[in-house]
């Protein structure tokens, strides 16, 4: 088992006990989908595509394991270097656990691993349903993002 698979041992160890089976749902749907679309990005943009997976499936994890969204990133920061631990270096340990801190500030520019995590996570509730409103921030991140995919943007207005 490589260390990403030992990872989402881990935060699968934490979903599996949410009791509200469409909370339960949303959990995997949002955590794995951003997961996968970090991996996507950090291949497009030259970054390391492993401690972009561990991001996205790290970021919002206290959201829903404490079924609060308020103030999430900071708590979801604090979860996630414990559960690194053992897998990833000191430095991606610091670079997976910054990112997720800074990735509701959606309308500031951060470091390209912290931007990464934003525009996946954006882009996820995007492609989970083109018809939902999004902020205007994560919307025109969507936009940006399918811009640079070499995807026409006329769907994420
Ligand atoms: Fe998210």
């Amino acid at each position: 088992m490589n260390r990403l698979e030992c990872l989402r041992e881990r935060v699968d160890a934490l979903l599996l006990p949410i009791t509200d089976p469409e909370e339960r749902r949303c959990a995997y749907v949002h955590l794995y989908g951003v997961s996968q679309l970090c991996v996507l990005l950090a291949a497009k943009r030259g970054l390391a595509t492993d401690p972009a997976a561990a991001a996205g499936m790290l970021h919002d994890l206290a959201a829903y394991t404490d079924a609060d969204p308020r103030e999430h990133a900071g708590r979801s920061a604090a979860m996630a270097a414990p559960l690194l631990e053992g897998l990833y270096s000191p430095e991606e340990t610091e670079q997976i656990v910054t990112a997720i801190a800074r990735h509701s500030d959606k309308q500031s520019r951060h470091e390209p691993p912290d931007e990464l995590l934003k525009d996946a996570d954006a882009l996820q509730h995007w492609l989970y349903n083109p018809s939902a409103q999004l902020s205007p921030h994560a919307a025109a991140r969507c936009r940006a993002t399918l811009r640079e995919l070499g995807l026409p943007t006329d769907e994420a207005e």
